[in-house]
């Protein structure tokens, strides 16, 4: 399944926007930094961001045109590496600074009378949650909430159900559902978009695509990082709200969703919405939850965030049902966490093993295994079962049928864009199949809030793992005893 040929060589496409204005409130902030100032700058490097458009920091600090163009310039040198000063320029022209306080009325006149009229205008919240209600509210007083408006809220959206349904409402205040993007960056990944192009682009899974065929699907993500700075929010989260009720529940989503009969924003998301629904409880004794040791040098997870007697979970896996049609009797294995062997995160569709075996009880038993690998080294292998060459009888072997995104695109293709440039454009030309939908995240959190409820009232200790290890004792155990077993996670 190389593909190799000249005329086999995907190429990216540039979809061409009009010019726009995008806001980004919390402009000098950690995100703005890494991700969202870096992806603009990538975008406007493939030609995808016109002459005329602009981009908008807004934030309390105060600092002239020239600060911000510096500020940007040290991000794009420390993300992304310096570059051809000539491009650099162009990019900076687009660039504008606002000072403004997001609980005052300081700056927002000003913002108002910068922005174009007629032209898309993209505000984005890169700031703590408890803002996002008093941007919205100052957005429609100072006259910006217009129909061109587009709000981009990101992670985390609320910390439960009831402060999720508040900050829908408070933004359903002054904005329609259509105007909200709220940003799950997981389905900005290029593998992620590409399970629905090979679920629904092909004949040849989807007639195995249940619990018939399919024995279990495991979705792991698996970082080697730890906390590092951010203690203080991850403390309070933990694995559950930070990865799972977002990240690992839209790729369950896509996973098991029954395909939509258009590939269109509300269509996909309906979809979505009914395996979440259809989702069973998860009951405490199918949830593992683990924090990290120290190791040498680098500090154990309670040292990490400063709380000694924390019980905050950096590593979590669980088995979940879906109780439909497709999917009755098939377990879905999930995990995560921090400080782990690799950084490696995948979906594995494990199929059944035939029902008889013609080759003797030597050959083996054998399954067919679908990776989806999300990175590092984006692709999909299949697993498939063939005779091991050479003579000496009927020997099988599992072989993968390979298929890296890399070498598909070619050596000098700015091969995978980053999650964040696909989603921003996506936001500027007004496709929201990409974002989660309120509903969604609320019914997302209408599953997870019982789980966290567990932990809390009963004891539901957390179990310490090693440093670099495949995560806790208990993980294992909770597939072990259901005779399966956690695939190696490898980077
Ligand atoms: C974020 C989480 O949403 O996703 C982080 O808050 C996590 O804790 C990150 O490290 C992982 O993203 P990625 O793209 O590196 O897999």
């Amino acid at each position: 399944m190389h593909v190799k040929s000249d005329t086999q060589v995907l190429v990216s496409r540039v979809i061409p926007v009009e010019p726009f204005d995008l806001v980004i409130f919390g402009g000098t902030g950690d995100l703005a930094q890494r991700k969202i100032l870096p992806a603009l700058y990538r975008r406007f490097r493939a030609g995808q961001i016109p002459q005329g458009a602009r981009v908008i920091g807004a934030a309390r600090a105060v600092m002239d045109h020239v600060g911000w163009c510096q500020f940007v310039s040290d991000a794009l040198d420390e993300y992304l590496g310096q570059d051809e000063q000539e491009a650099r320029a162009g990019f900076l022209a687009m660039l504008e600074y606002v000072t403004l306080d997001a609980l005052g009325d300081e700056g927002w006149a000003d913002l108002a009378g910068r922005l174009g009229a007629g032209r898309v205008r993209a505000f984005y919240f890169s700031v703590a949650p408890r803002l996002f209600a008093p941007l919205a509210e100052r957005l429609h007083r100072f006259g910006m909430a217009t129909a061109e408006c587009r709000l981009v809220v990101e992670k985390p959206f609320g910390r439960d159900l009831a402060s999720a349904r508040s900050l829908n409402h408070d933004l359903a205040q002054h904005f329609d559902e259509g105007q909200i993007y709220r940003i799950d960056h997981y389905l900005g990944k290029e593998t992620v978009q590409n399970l629905m192009a090979i679920r629904f682009g092909n004949m040849l899974f989807e007639p195995l695509w249940n619990s018939q065929y399919v024995d279990h699907i495991q979705i792991t993500v698996a970082e080697t990082v730890g906390v590092e700075g951010r203690g203080e929010y991850y403390d309070r989260a933990g694995a559950m709200r930070d990865m799972v009720q977002n990240h690992l529940m839209q790729l369950l989503c896509l996973i098991a969703m029954e395909p939509p009969a258009k590939f269109e924003p509300d269509a996909v998301r309906d979809e979505k919405l009914k395996v979440i629904r259809a989702l069973d409880p998860v009951l405490a004794k199918d949830v593992v939850r683990g924090q990290y040791r120290a190791a040498g040098a680098r500090p154990s997870y309670t040292e990490h965030v400063g709380n000694a007697g924390s019980d905050t979970e950096s590593f979590v896996a669980l088995r979940a049902r879906i109780s439909n049609w497709r999917w009755a009797g098939t377990p879905f294995y999930l995990r995560t966490g921090k400080r782990l062997q690799a950084r490696a995160s995948e979906i594995a569709v494990v199929f059944k093993e035939t029902p008889h075996s013609i080759f003797g009880p030597e050959a083996g038993r054998h399954r067919n295994v679908l990776s989806i690998r999300l990175q590092p080294n984006e692709g999909i292998d299949l697993g498939v079962t063939i005779k091991e060459p050479g003579p000496g009888g009927m020997r099988l072997v599992d072989v993968p049928l390979d298929m890296t995104f890399a070498q598909a695109l070619g050596a000098d293709g700015h091969a995978v864009a980053d999650a964040y440039e696909r989603l921003i454009m996506d936001v500027i030309r007004g496709n929201q199949t990409l974002f989660m939908r309120g509903d969604e995240v609320e019914a997302a959190w209408a599953w997870t809030d019982p789980i966290i409820a567990q932990w809390e009232q009963a004891e539901h200790r957390v179990e310490e793992y090693d440093t670099g290890s495949a995560g806790p004792e208990g993980a294992h155990a909770l597939i072990a005893r259901d005779g399966r077993a956690w695939r190696e996670i490898r980077a």
